[in-house]
């Protein structure tokens, strides 16, 4: 199977409409909201694998452009020119362009213009952690709301904008399974940040803008894959979102019928709440296609306990599955949780396999080189 067939003419610039099946939330009664998304592929000829990635590319809230509108003291209606096309703001805020987040660079263009005293102080290298704590939890209409510009021009205004980037999804389902579908697993980023509520661009847009169809594309991942071999084990260590690749690659082994053994570890907030596909994984537990389903439920007791604590647990077992030739999978957050797990790996060939610090880094990379240890992090 190649993902998305030669002929194709899809991707970020030429997106494909695909249609909206599902929308439901994983996570009734948390304080989290996760959702399961379905969008159907039928008469498109497109294909993809476990382990690839779909873009989708959103549209920004209708009420934040028109809060931006009235910040800025446009009317929206403006011509405007974003790439090759011509439109009108609204259209070109809403669309084509992104007005959410923050940079370093949007600050000094915009002081270039705005010429503040107190901007001009956040720029300078020395003063660069009060530009960062400036920006935490700031977005672009913050920028005009505390330092209006009113004769700004509708074309300096553009300038400040860079294009809308795209969002990527792991994807959650396999097509062996669901023949014309791919499904997403998706964390719907929500905050209060200065009196203002916050809501991610395109995890927003899948879970409450999202018309009939939404406009996306495949990114194949060749580097995050089964093994080749069915016969091989594999250990997936996937909290939150990290599931997503998972639930598509367990659907794919029971499909093709592989003999290799399969090692879950999952964890989020509570089990009640947040246990993001429980009746699939208990299903597969209970049917003997996933041998080991080890769970970490971070706020349902008083201290955290996390993915890489079960994987401590485990060790001489997770050990031996290793030392038997088993692929080593970790998907999900990659700034705190991946490197967690990656020194847990390193305590368990301390611990299991006798080794100094040194040895277990070179054992690590091993694993690495060896494309038996393999990430999807973000
Ligand atoms: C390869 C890959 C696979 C991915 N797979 C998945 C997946 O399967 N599921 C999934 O849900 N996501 C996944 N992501 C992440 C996804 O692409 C988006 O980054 C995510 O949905 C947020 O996008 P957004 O447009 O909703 O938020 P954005 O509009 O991009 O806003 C996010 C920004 O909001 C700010 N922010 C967020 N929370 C807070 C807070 N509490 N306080 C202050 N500021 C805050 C931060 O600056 C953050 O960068 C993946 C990313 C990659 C690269
Ligand atoms: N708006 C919100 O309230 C909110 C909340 C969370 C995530 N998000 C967004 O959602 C996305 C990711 O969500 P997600 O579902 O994939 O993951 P997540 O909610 O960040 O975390 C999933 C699980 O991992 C736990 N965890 C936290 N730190 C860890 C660590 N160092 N090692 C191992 N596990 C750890 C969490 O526990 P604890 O949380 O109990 O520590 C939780 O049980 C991000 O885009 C993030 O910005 C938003």
């Amino acid at each position: 199977m190649t993902s998305q067939s030669p002929e194709s003419s899809y991707n970020k610039k030429n997106p494909y409409s695909s249609a909206l099946l599902v929308n439901q939330v994983l996570t009734e009664g948390s304080d989290k909201e996760t959702r399961h998304f379905e969008f159907s592929l039928q008469g498109s000829g497109l294909t993809y694998e476990p382990g690839d990635s779909l873009g989708v590319v959103p549209t920004n809230c209708p009420d934040l452009i028109d809060d931006l509108l009235q910040t800025t003291g446009f009317t929206g209606s403006e011509k405007v020119t974003v790439g090759e096309s011509e439109s009108e703001l609204r259209f070109a805020l809403l669309h084509q362009l992104a007005c959410t987040v923050l940079s370093k660079i949007q600050i000094k263009k915009f002081n270039q213009i705005a010429q503040v005293p107190e901007l001009e102080e956040f720029l300078k290298i020395e003063n660069k952690q009060d530009l960062v704590d400036y920006m935490w939890g700031r977005e672009l209409i913050d920028l005009f709301k505390d330092y209006p510009l009113p004769n700004l021009t509708v074309s300096d205004f553009v300038g400040l904008l860079r294009p809308m980037p795209p969002r990527l999804y792991s994807i959650a389902s396999s097509l062996s399974a669901h023949s014309d579908e791919v499904h997403l697993t998706v964390a719907v980023v929500r905050y209060d940040t200065y009196g203002r509520k916050r809501k991610g661009v395109c995890s927003s847009y899948l879970a409450e803008r999202v018309g009939e169809t939404i406009p996306c594309y495949f990114h194949p991942n060749k580097n995050f894959k089964l093994p080749e071999d069915e016969d091989i084990p594999i250990i997936m260590v996937g909290p939150g979102t990290g599931i997503a690749p998972f639930r598509a690659f367990i659907e794919e082994r029971q499909k093709t019928g592989a003999k290799g053994r399969n090692w879950l570890f999952f964890g989020d907030r509570s089990q009640k709440t947040d246990y993001l596909y429980g009746n699939e994984w208990e299903n597969y537990h209970k049917d003997g296609l996933l041998n080991r389903l080890d769970l970490a439920w971070s706020r349902d007791q008083d201290e955290k306990v996390y993915v890489q604590h079960k994987m401590l647990e485990k060790g001489a077992e997770l050990w031996r599955w290793l030392e038997e030739g088993a692929v080593f999978y970790v998907c999900g957050d990659a700034s705190r949780m991946a490197k967690d797990v990656d020194q847990a790996l390193h305590t368990i060939a301390q611990e299991q396999g006798s080794m100094n610090e040194d040895d277990s880094a070179v054992w690590v990379k091993s694993l690495q080189k060896e494309r038996r240890y393999l990430k999807d992090v973000y």
